[in-house]
């Protein structure tokens, strides 16, 4: 039944389809009751759109579909209208060039799809890497109730009766296969067992960060980010998810309400306390420029600093999702954190209605070597670095979590590939010029150079080095790195090569300077040559062929501005477009 109170509210935004006894009004209804939708639907309850990133080309959402019907029980249980809906659905796995190339094609999709429409809040069906930014991003520039409902990760992977973790273990497996230390039979008998359930990454990956990043910013229910895609308490969550964003289209809750400065910056420590993924650098400003929020580089060295790492999980630890759920999941980690004066704004509100701590104050923390106790932490300092310099006078990030803390401060000779396929071809060359000092550099996999910014900046090692048991070197690039690998890497050098940043000045032989601590990232040449090299570089021209690809790279912004398209940023609201019939 609709809430009584309902009508004398103020009008939802689906009255101006469903609620007029006139020619649009029977127009709008009539069809939808094609759908066997009765006459009470349309009585002024909240039409609720259930966002749906659903495919079978995006494995880590292919359950969504029975994650939607979960959603919509708790919407009509609370007296909501349910609408499913579907928007591009950017899997990781399969989308070639990379998925971040239409993670803004998504957004426009989610944005346009929602003020279009009939629909007075939302339910974000996220999962996969890029559908957790895309969907909170298109939704942002629209200002309406939403709440995210994230599909979940997948159960521990298992390989010989050991736990194996989802990408994680596929660049271990990789590396040993090249070293020689396993055969392609053992290597290619991971992958049934690495991906044994529905869900998303078991790793701290991006998928896993982006949830936690979700949850820390108080658009889901607590303990949204970890239980397992499998656990029947994923299905209470989207029940119960879907019973309160009727209530929040009653209250109006929008998403700036939630989506504040507050928000962001209890985010970016939450960010260095799991020791999330670089990609929340970009996808949080992404988020933060569509509502309207400013957010700096530099928020993440000052907001970040001195934030224990006390989630051991892969890539940086040892465990995986799973136990992450049992040990207490994120509102553990928030307890631990508010406790200890380290979430910096424990009264920022959350889509319950409540402050994220009134949330997680008693939370359960029942596993201490999960979700460790901050005096014995995984990393003392697990925020995610800011690099500026003559290399990245942009900026450019590092996690020192997944790095080798000696190869933090590093001066090397450069072993420069000009793009991927000159990387391809050159590192498996024995006769290289390479040893374990070395400085990787890999140009033009930003934004517009790839395009799309692909996850290959922690590129592989080259195989003689690996062979003599080197596991890490110092590699630089304007790519980005998978959530679930690891290395000393430096990434999202901006500008990118392809814009005309210095990193396409670098040379074979070229000494470079990176200082962890410092911030700094240093090409040390003469400064004349310096602008010399600087006067022949060109920058990248959009691709001839047009389509999407075209219309990219002619707007793409740069890492440190998000990597959204120029003409997105910012929040158009939700006003009701005008009708055409
Ligand atoms: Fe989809 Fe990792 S590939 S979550």
């Amino acid at each position: 039944m609709s809430d009584s109170k309902d009508k004398q509210r103020k009008p939802l935004r689906s009255t101006a389809w469903f609620g007029t006894a006139d020619k649009n009004g029977f127009m709008y209804r009539s069809w939808m009751k094609n759908q066997g939708i009765p006459d009470h639907a349309f009585d002024g309850r909240p039409v609720i759109g259930i966002c749906n990133t659903w495919s079978e080309l995006t494995p880590c959402n292919a359950h969504f579909r029975k994650l939607a019907e979960h959603v919509k029980r708790g919407v009509y249980e609370a007296g909501g209208f349910p609408v499913e809906f579907p928007v591009f659905s950017n899997g990781e796995s399969n989308l070639r060039p990379t998925a971040m190339l239409t993670r803004n094609l998504a957004a426009m999709d989610v944005e346009e799809a929602i003020r279009g429409n009939p629909i007075d809040a939302v339910v974000l069906l996220t999962g996969c890497d890029k559908t957790t930014p895309a969907l909170l991003m298109g939704a942002a520039s629209c200002d309406v109730p939403a709440i995210v409902v994230t599909g979940g990760p997948m159960l521990n992977g298992k390989l010989d009766g050991k736990d194996i973790g989802s990408g994680t273990a596929v660049w271990q497996l990789h590396e040993s296969l090249k070293a020689g230390e396993i055969n392609l039979h053992q290597f290619l008998s991971a992958e049934a067992g690495m991906s044994r359930s529905a869900g998303t990454c078991n790793t701290m990956g991006t998928a896993s960060t982006m949830a936690c990043m979700a949850e820390a910013l108080g658009t889901s229910l607590p303990h949204n980010a970890a239980i397992p895609a499998v656990d029947s308490r994923r299905y209470v969550l989207a029940h119960m998810s879907g019973i309160r964003i009727v209530e929040m289209a009653r209250e109006d809750l929008t998403l700036s309400k939630i989506l504040t400065r507050q928000a962001f910056e209890n985010a970016i420590r939450v960010n260095a306390a799991i020791g999330g993924s670089t990609n929340a650098v970009i996808h949080l400003k992404a988020i933060a420029g569509r509502i309207g929020v400013p957010l700096e580089l530099e928020d993440w060295s000052n907001v970040g600093r001195d934030t224990p790492t006390i989630v051991d999980l892969m890539p940086s630890g040892r465990f995986l999702m799973e136990e992450f759920y049992y040990a207490g999941g994120l509102p553990a980690v928030l307890r631990r954190m508010g406790e200890a004066g380290l979430l910096p704004h424990p009264g920022a509100l959350t889509v319950n209605g409540k402050a994220i701590w009134d949330n997680v104050r008693d939370a359960p923390i029942t596993n201490d070597e999960v979700i460790r106790p901050l005096d014995q932490p995984l990393i003392r300092d697990g925020s995610i670095r800011i690099l500026r310099g003559n290399l990245s006078p942009r900026g450019a990030v590092l996690k020192p979590s997944a790095a080798t803390p000696r190869l933090l401060r590093h001066r090397g000779r450069a072993v420069v590939f000009e793009n991927l396929e000159h990387y391809k071809e050159r590192i498996v060359d024995e006769s290289l010029d390479v040893d374990e000092n070395s400085v990787l550099v890999l140009k033009r996999c930003g934004p517009r150079g790839y395009p799309g910014m692909a996850e290959v900046g922690n590129m592989g090692l080259p195989p003689k080095l690996l062979r003599q048991g080197i596991k890490d070197m110092v590699r630089i690039s304007d790519a980005r790195m998978s959530g679930t690998a690891y290395g000393t890497v430096v990434l999202h050098v901006a500008p990118e090569a392809a814009a005309g940043g210095p990193l396409a000045i670098v040379r074979d032989g070229d000494w470079i300077e990176l200082d962890c601590e410092a911030g700094r990232l240093h090409l040390d040449i003469d400064p004349a040559e310096f602008e010399r090299r600087m006067a022949d570089v060109q920058p990248l021209q959009a691709p001839a062929d047009g389509g999407y690809r075209k219309l990219y790279v002619n707007h793409v912004l740069q890492a440190d501005e998000g990597c959204d398209l120029d003409f997105l940023v910012g929040c158009r609201g939700r006003e009701v477009p005008r009708h055409s019939h």
